[in-house]
Formats: structure tokens, sequence, C-alpha cells
């Protein structure tokens, strides 16, 4: 079984990618942490890096999951460049439940994040071609069922940046709200919202338990979801392979 969450779709893509060479399924974290997953042999867990750090959302998750300390757990995790503290967390929370993580390796693809530093993620697509290798070789290791930690020390900035208090004052800087003006209320944020916190009533309002994964600023037609500034429709981003259809986790 292979967990995902996703925002842009890299990790959804990513997490495909395996489940299609080792025959296994894929299912979102959010789904999974309300069942017991105690008889599966095999899990992996594949999610994105933000702030140097797992995603609140991811964090939250994993303490509900429920697997087997026998089972060969692997973690990949998407990134735009740097992990910092990203795999330390949610190895910590697994090994308090008495998990071990088996196998664990980060992978570079574009950073979903740069449309908010003025830049456009869809110019970052060479990363997909430059580190598909990397993920055959992951792949291979997840079939051999492998061990290894193919990760270093989350290094002094990525320590520092990943320290909760800094995390909170970062990623609130991110947060997505809704320009009224523009929004239509077509609902497509609230669909694909991983944590189900969005609400359309006429327009789309966004609740408190936003994690920041910008799905929805990525996806909206109307370019309504700004972080105070608003964002180009060039700048809008989802991995290739990804539909907006593989991303719809809510009705609405
Ligand atoms: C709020 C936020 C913070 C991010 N911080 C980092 C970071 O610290 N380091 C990094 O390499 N990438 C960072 N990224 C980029 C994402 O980790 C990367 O694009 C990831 O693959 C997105 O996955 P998804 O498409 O499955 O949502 C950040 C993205 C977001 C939205």
């Amino acid at each position: 079984m292979i967990l995902f969450f996703t925002g842009t779709g890299n990790s959804l893509a990513v997490a495909r990618k395996i489940a299609d060479a080792t025959g296994d399924r894929t299912m979102p974290l959010a789904e999974a942490a309300d069942q017991n997953l105690d008889t599966e042999k095999v899990v992996g867990l594949v999610y994105p890096c933000y702030d140097f750090n797992t995603p609140p959302a991811v964090r939250e998750l994993v303490t509900r999951l429920r697997i087997s300390p026998e089972a060969y757990v692997f973690i990949i995790i998407t990134c735009g460049a740097q992990t910092g503290n990203s795999i330390w967390t949610v190895r910590r929370l697994l090994k308090r439940k008495g998990v071990r993580v088996a196998y664990c390796h980060k992978i570079r693809v574009p950073d979903n994040s740069a449309t908010i530093f003025g830049r456009n993620p869809n110019d970052q697509l060479w990363k997909l071609k430059k580190y598909a290798p990397r993920l055959e070789r992951i792949i291979d290791d997840v079939k051999a069922r492998r061990r290894g930690s193919h990760y270093g020390a989350p290094g002094l900035v990525g320590g520092l940046l990943g320290l909760p208090s800094v995390e909170r004052k970062v990623l609130s800087g991110f947060k997505p709200s809704v320009d009224p003006d523009r929004c239509v209320g077509c609902g497509l944020c609230a669909q694909v919202c991983p944590v189900g916190n969005i609400v359309v009533d006429g327009k789309a309002a966004i609740g408190d338990r936003c994690t920041v994964c910008i799905g929805c600023l990525h996806v909206c037609p109307q370019q309504a979801i700004t972080t105070g500034k608003q964002f180009p429709k060039e700048r809008q981003y989802r991995h290739p392979d990804i539909q907006i259809l593989d991303l719809k986790h809510n009705k609405i």
C-alpha cells in the first residue's frame, strides 16, 4: 500500500510510478488514516517537504496511522531542493508507534512554491527528466525490499528553518486566501483540497486547517486564490502526468 499526500501532483505521480512497478495500490494518506492497515506487509509514504519539514497535515495523519511494526515501511519525499527535517519528523512519529522506517529517499521535482516567489514552477520540468533515473533506482530498491537511509542530517539552515516556531511563521506567510471579486464559486479548489478545508457557498472560503499545499492556488481557473498578491495563469503548476480529476478528493 502506497500512501500519498499531494497538493499539485508531484507526490502522487511518484507514488503511482512506484505502485505501477511493484503492483501495489495507492491511497490518499487522509483516507488511510481512518483505516486499519495492520495486515499490509509493505507501506510506503510519499509526501512533499514544506519549509524544510513535513507538512503539518501529514504529521497529524501519520500519528493516526495503524500499521504493523513488521511491515516494510519506506518514505519518499518530493522536494524542490532541500528537505531539512522532513524525514526525521515522520521517522520519530512512527518510532513512537514502534514502527521502524526501513528505507527512505528524496527526489527533486518542480518546486510548486516557486510561484509565490515570482518564479515559474513550469520552468523546472527539466527536473523530472534529470531525476528520473533516481526514481528508477528507488523503485529497484523498494522492489528488492532494500534498507537504508539516503538522507544526511538536516544541516544548520534546514534545522533552524524547520523549527516549529520558525515553521509556523514561514507557512503562515504562504497561506492562501480567496479574492471574492474574482471567485465565481466553481468549487474546484474545494474538490482538490487534501484536508477538506474549503467550503463553497456562492464563493469559496478557506477554513483554519490549511496545511499550505497551495493546490487550490494552482488549480483556480480565475486565479482568485492569492497570498496577498495574485498569480498569473502561466505560473500555475500541476505535475504533467496528473489530471485535475486525479486530485479531486472532495465532493461539493
Ligand atoms: C509551503 C511550501 C513550502 C515548501 N518548502 C520547500 C522546502 O523547504 N524545500 C524544498 O525543497 N521544497 C519545498 N517546497 C516544494 C515542494 O516540496 C515540492 O514542490 C513538492 O514536490 C510538492 O508536492 P506535491 O506536488 O505533491 O504537492 C515547498 C512547497 C510548499 C507549497
